[in-house]
């Protein structure tokens, strides 16, 4: 069921005394001079649709000095009359074709009209969130940008954490003295060295002593050799344990190694730190790449997701900054694109009731009002439009709460 306006009935809405409209063709002109009632004519219309949102809207819909206002319209298969009075919230009565009357009129009439009565020159001047939010509000979205802009500024906020972490690391890192391959890995331990050293040195003396036996028993060999056989035997005995024994060892390289022991092992624990550092460097790195990857893959979600997403409007979407059309921002296309689009996302937003209003009407330049009319004509809508006209040529002419006859 597609409906439009066959008829409006007004009296005392507002600036008008009486009006009776027979609107003809897609586009209707209400023109007129300043402060004649042209946008009561247009508001007349919405009001006697809207509930809440429209009533609060106007705190005085009764004409000054009248009791009672009355607004009516045909909508073809449908009969919408609205009554404000003095004294009581009003009342709603829409009627079927065949005069039966609706139980819950205002439900009814909330399933006709779109998301928002839509005044399409009105979108392209909200701010850019809001145009957003409008657009949003026409299609289906497969996620909510919200909720998806939150996800990605978490992942966002601590990839920037991990990267001031890198940063410190690699700072500490450039403090240590590079890498030296013969640092052993662990520290040296003095006992150890000791313990080494003292073998070492009673390896010696025993050295000493046996090589100076030695002697002792070759000088006496001469003298006594008469006792050399037993002697013999003796010297054999001495002679192997003395093979038993390493040659003399080099003491100063122990006392050497003593010497730096601490200087050493101040070197080593300094690239064991080194490394571990290196470690977790190249761990924070890592959950950087994947944090960095895991936004990658956010973007593209939401890429994918707006590209499934079929917009009122060809060529339209929207993006952290505002809506675009054909990847340009909404503000910069040019004004007949602007007026084209907005046009027909108030059309995408009021499916079944068939009619806009245009309440800047004078702003249009011709072009732009065959556009409009263009549009109107190949979807059929029925496009109210206000326009300050002081010739009195211009559509419905409203003179003092009235239509000039
Ligand atoms: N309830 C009312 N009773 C009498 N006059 C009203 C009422 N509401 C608005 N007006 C007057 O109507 C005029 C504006 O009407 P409007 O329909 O906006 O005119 P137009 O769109 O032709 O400029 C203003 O002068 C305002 O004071
Ligand atoms: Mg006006």
């Amino acid at each position: 069921m597609a409906l439009q306006v066959l008829n409006l009935k007004a009296e005392n809405y507002k600036r008008l005394r009486a009006v009776d409209i027979t609107p003809e063709g897609n586009v209707v002109f209400i023109g007129g001079r300043n402060a004649q009632g042209k946008t009561s004519v247009l508001d007349a219309i919405w009001a006697a649709l809207a509930g809440g949102e429209a009533s609060r809207a106007t705190q005085q819909p009764i004409r000054d000095g009248q009791d009672s206002a009355v607004v009516s319209l045909d909508l073809g298969d449908m009969k919408v009359t609205r009554r404000w009075t003095k004294d009581d919230s009003g009342t709603l009565i829409v009627e079927a074709a065949d005069g039966a009357r609706y139980s819950s009129p205002q439900k009814v009439l909330d399933q006709l009209i779109g998301a928002r009565a839509f005044d399409p020159l009105a979108f392209t001047r909200q701010s850019a969130r809001d145009q957003v939010a409008t657009l949003v509000s026409t299609v289906d979205l497969p996620f909510d940008p919200d909720e998806l802009e939150r996800e990605r500024k978490g992942v966002f906020d601590r990839r920037t954490e991990i990267s001031r972490e890198v940063a410190k690391l690699e700072g500490q890192l450039a403090g240590y003295p590079s890498a030296d391959p013969s640092l052993p890995d662990a520290e040296e331990s003095v006992a150890d060295v000791l313990a080494e050293r003292e073998r070492a040195r009673a390896n010696n003396e025993m050295y000493d002593r046996a090589t100076a036996a030695e002697k002792r028993l070759l000088a006496e060999v001469d003298e006594l050799e008469e006792k050399l056989r037993e002697k013999m035997s003796d010297l054999a005995l001495l002679q192997a344990a003395a093979l038993q024994l390493d040659q003399p060892v080099d003491l100063a390289p122990f006392d050497e190694r003593l010497a730096n022991i601490e200087a050493t092992n101040a070197r080593i624990r300094q690239q064991q730190h080194r490394v571990a550092v290196a470690s977790e460097l190249a761990e924070r790195k890592g959950q950087a790449a994947q944090h960095t990857l895991a936004l990658m893959a956010i973007e593209k979600r939401k890429a994918d997701a707006l590209a499934a997403v079929e917009f009122p409007v060809p060529g339209l979407s929207f993006d952290d900054s505002g809506v675009t059309y054909n990847g340009i921002p909404f503000a910069q296309a040019s004004a007949a694109e602007q007026l084209r689009v907005s046009v027909a996302l108030a059309m995408a937003a009021n499916p079944t009731l068939r009619v806009l209003r245009i309440l800047d009407g004078s702003l249009l330049d011709s072009a732009s009002l065959e556009t409009i009319a263009a549009l109107a004509a190949e979807h059929e809508y029925q496009v109210w439009i206000e326009v300050v006209d002081e010739t009195g040529g211009v559509g419905f002419v409203i003179e003092d709460g009235e239509v000039r006859s």
